[in-house]
C-alpha cells in the first residue's frame, strides 16, 4: 500500500488526537506538525518521531507531505486550507468548517481549482450511536422519519480544556452552534436530509464569558417534510446527549449517546421492539476511521464521503439559527 505523508497543523487537544490517530493508521506517515506554541509542537513531534515547525507555510513546502490535517481554531481553517490547497496538499479540516459561508466557499473553490480532496472532520458519522440511528432510519424499517430531536446540553465553560479564549468569541469559533453542534446538525441532516428553513429561539442566561447565546432551541424543517429540534445548551447543570427519531411506523430512542449500559430502543407501532446496547455495536476507532477514509480517497482518487458541501451545510444551518434567534422569524435556506 502506498504510504501517504501527512502534516498536522494545530497541536492542541484535537491536533494531538488527529496526529496520534493518523500515526496508528496503516499507510500513513506523520512527517511534520506545526503550532504557534513551540512546546506543543515539540512534544507532539517527539512522541511521533516527526519534525515540527512554528510556521505552517514551511510544512506546506515539504514535498513529502501530500495531505494536511488542520486542527487550528475555526477562524484559521479557511486561510490554512486555502494555502494548503494552493500548495497542492489534500485537506482534512476539523469542524466547524469555518465561521462564515464566504470562508467555506473559499475552501471549496481552492480545493476545486487545485484538484485536491477536501473533507471536514464530522467524526460523529463514525460513532456507534449516530451511525446506527441513521442506518435504521435509512433502512426504511420504520417508514419515513417525521420528527428528530437531539439534545447536547451541559454547563457553562468556565475552566478546563475547552475554556480557551477563541472558543468564547463567535467570530473565531462560530459559537456553540458551530463549535459544538456542527456534529448534531450534521447528524440530523445526514439522517433526515437537506434543511429548507430554521426557526430558533435562544438567549444568554448563564455563560457570561461568551459573546453568543448559551442556550438555543433550533427547529429545522427538512425538505422531505420531516421536522427536527436541536437543543443546545450551556445552562444545564444536569447535562446530557441523546435524542429520538419518530418515524411514520415507529420510534428510535437513544436517551444517552455514549457510555455504560446505554441502549438504542427501536419500537414499531406494530410488532415487537428491540434494544441495541451501544457498547455492543462494533465500529473502528472513529477518529482513526475518518482519517483512514480520507487517505483512501486520496489513494483511490475518489471523492471523500464527507465533502466540503456537507461542512458548509452545517455552517449554513447554524448561521440561520443565529439569524432566527436575532430576528424572531423563521429563516429560509439557502441563505
Ligand atoms: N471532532 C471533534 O470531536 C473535536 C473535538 C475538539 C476540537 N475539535 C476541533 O478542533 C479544532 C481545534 O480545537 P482544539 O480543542 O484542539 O483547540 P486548541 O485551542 O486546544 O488547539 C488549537 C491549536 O491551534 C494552534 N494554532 C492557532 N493558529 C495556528 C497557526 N496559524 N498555525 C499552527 N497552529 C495554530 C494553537 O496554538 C493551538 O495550540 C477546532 O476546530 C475544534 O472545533 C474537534
Amino acid at each position: 500500500m502506498e504510504t501517504i505523508g501527512v502534516g498536522v497543523i494545530g497541536c492542541g487537544g484535537m491536533g494531538r488526537s488527529l496526529a496520534n490517530s493518523a500515526h496508528a493508521v496503516e499507510g500513513i506517515e506523520v512527517i511534520c506538525v506545526s503550532d504557534l506554541q513551540e512546546a506543543l509542537a515539540e512534544k507532539l513531534s517527539t512522541d511521533l518521531n516527526a519534525s515540527y515547525v512554528l510556521d505552517y507555510h514551511e510544512l506546506l513546502a515539504d514535498d513529502r507531505i501530500r495531505a494536511v490535517l488542520i486542527a487550528a481554531p475555526p477562524f484559521m481553517h479557511a486561510p490554512i486550507a486555502v494555502d494548503a490547497a494552493n500548495a497542492a496538499k489534500h485537506v482534512f479540516s476539523e469542524k466547524p468548517m469555518a465561521p462564515t459561508l464566504s470562508d467555506c466557499d473559499a475552501m471549496i473553490a481552492a480545493a476545486e481549482e487545485n484538484g485536491v480532496k477536501l473533507t471536514i472532520g464530522l467524526v460523529c458519522r463514525y460513532h456507534a450511536t449516530h451511525s446506527a440511528v441513521r442506518g435504521i432510519v435509512q433502512s426504511g424499517e420504520l417508514g419515513a422519519p417525521a420528527c428528530m430531536m437531539v439534545h447536547r446540553i451541559g454547563g457553562p465553560w468556565r475552566s478546563g480544556g475547552s475554556y480557551v479564549p477563541w472558543r468564547l468569541e463567535r467570530a473565531k469559533s462560530g459559537g456553540s452552534l458551530m463549535e459544538i453542534n456542527a456534529h448534531e446538525i450534521d447528524f440530523m441532516r445526514w439522517t433526515c436530509g437537506d434543511v429548507t428553513s430554521v426557526y430558533a429561539a435562544g438567549g444568554q442566561y448563564v455563560q457570561e464569558e461568551s459573546d453568543y447565546p448559551d442556550v438555543v432551541l433550533a427547529s429545522l424543517q427538512f425538505a422531505n417534510g420531516a421536522i427536527g429540534l436541536l437543543h443546545s445548551s450551556h445552562i444545564s447543570a444536569v447535562g446530557g446527549y441523546g435524542g429520538r427519531v419518530d418515524c411514520e411506523g415507529g420510534s428510535i430512542y437513544f436517551p444517552q449517546t455514549w457510555g455504560g449500559n446505554a441502549t438504542i430502543q427501536i419500537k414499531p407501532f406494530e410488532g415487537e421492539g428491540r434494544q441495541i446496547k451501544i457498547s455492543d455495536i462494533e465500529v473502528p476507532p472513529p477518529v482513526q476511521e475518518e482519517i483512514r477514509v480520507f487517505v483512501d480517497a486520496i489513494r483511490n482518487d475518489t471523492p471523500p464521503p464527507i465533502t466540503g458541501l456537507d461542512g458548509r451545510a452545517a455552517v449554513e444551518i447554524a448561521l440561520a439559527a443565529y439569524q432566527s434567534v436575532e430576528s424572531g422569524q423563521p429563516v429560509p435556506l439557502p441563505l
